[in-house]
């Protein structure tokens, strides 16, 4: 049975690339599998427990909710929440026993009084290197914040952690390796005032994982590489990497347009020539962004089509082509499955080919594909149930 709109998730893909990337750490380093964000739409919880089985050993997110939901479902290891988290978040947070990151005072006040004073909660210091969005501004600031969570006056808090986060990973190195020389004091600054502390230093997220072993510390923090997209927007499979999520529709209705004739909000494809019109029932609700419209491919049958017209929040419209129209007969039948991202026979449209038209990057399109789209897993050929 054909559903309007479908996001098939191969769990198997994603324990793969977990384990590809493990693979590529220099010896010792972890991977944190970053599910944040609904495992960018491939769900947390499977790909989570997926990363795990290729190797992760931490997981990260960006919300308490969501590293609740980790734990509701069974999950044990170490999570990092790692976005900013108020007072009234807090007792989330520590209810799910999760380390979070701290860059300023005040947070490791409120954290310090919620905290219970046996020093469970562990806290990674982000020093912003570059980024400029969270994390200590200063070097000296930064290792002094660090000091006060070793100090007495927070016998609930540990310093579990230093890190930062890059802002051109994937595009420019040599701000990267900027960000990097600006880090790594930081990190030699707090191993020589507590030798023997276990502290985990960690700054890479995909890109950086990929590209700069020098960034790969202690654990990385990948996400979207997991899901097998290039963080830089290529080819995945140039970087050996297995996309994980197939989102498809299926041909509703097939209908004649003749010239002058137009399919879609505003007109914006009029038929120049007799054609075939098929539409879709998916749309920008489920994620198929409007800046689509005429700018778009969708795989029908092993061929690729150009989506035609406006994209409506619960449909679009796909050019079929004249082929058949002597016979009289459509070229794609009612029913057929319409892929949008993934494979059909030898043709396939990846998640960075939508991102690539859209001027964005691949964690977009991937969070985009909207809760109204049911997820089914598989590995491989076997559905999971
Ligand atoms: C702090 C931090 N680390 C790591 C990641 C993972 O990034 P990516 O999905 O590009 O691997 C993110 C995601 O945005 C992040 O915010």
């Amino acid at each position: 049975m054909a559903l309007r709109a479908l996001a098939r998730v191969n769990l198997a893909a994603i324990e793969r690339n977990a384990a590809r990337l493990r693979a590529h750490l220099k010896p010792g380093a972890e991977l944190c599998a970053v599910v944040k964000a609904a495992a960018s739409g491939h769900g947390a919880v499977p790909a989570a427990r997926a990363a795990l089985a290729g190797g992760a050993t931490w997981l990260a997110v960006a919300t308490v909710g969501e590293a609740a939901q980790l734990r509701e479902a069974g999950l044990s290891v170490p999570i990092l929440i790692m976005g900013a988290i108020s007072a009234e978040e807090l007792p989330v947070a520590l209810a799910a026993r999760a380390d979070v990151v701290g860059w300023s005072d005040s947070f490791v006040d409120d954290l310090a009084r919620a905290a219970p004073g046996n020093g469970s909660v562990g806290v990674h210091v982000k020093l912003d290197t570059g980024m400029g969005r969270l994390g200590t501004r200063g070097l000296d600031r930064a290792v002094a914040l660090a000091e006060r969570l070793t100090g007495a006056a927070t016998p609930g808090l540990v310093l579990a952690g230093a890190m930062t986060h890059f802002a051109t990973a994937d595009g420019d190195p040599e701000f990267l390796a900027e960000q990097l020389s600006a880090f790594r004091p930081f990190a030699q600054r707090l191993r020589d005032a507590r030798p023997g502390h276990r502290l985990l230093v960690h700054t890479a997220n995909s890109a950086a994982t990929l590209r700069e072993p020098a960034s790969h510390y202690d654990m990385v923090r990948c996400g979207i590489a997991l899901y097998g997209c290039d963080p830089m927007n290529r080819d995945p499979d140039d970087v050996e990497l297995e996309p994980a999520m197939q989102l498809s529709s299926y041909v509703a209705a097939v209908k004649r347009a003749r010239p002058g004739e137009s399919a879609g909000y505003g007109r914006r494809f009029i038929a120049d020539h007799d054609t075939w019109i098929a539409t879709l029932p998916i749309g920008y609700a489920d994620g198929i962004r409007r800046a689509l419209s005429n700018n778009c491919d969708v795989l029908i049958g092993g061929r690729r089509y150009p989506l035609v017209g406006t994209v409506s929040m619960d449909n679009v419209t796909v050019d079929l082509g004249p082929a058949h129209r002597e016979a009289g007969d459509p070229p794609a039948e009612v029913e057929q499955e319409a892929i949008i991202i993934g494979r059909s026979g030898a043709e396939r449209q990846t998640v960075e080919d939508v991102a690539n038209r859209l001027d964005t990057v691949a964690h977009e399109v991937l969070c985009g594909i909207s809760a109204r789209v049911p997820r089914q897993y598989h590995r491989d050929a076997e559905p999971v149930l």
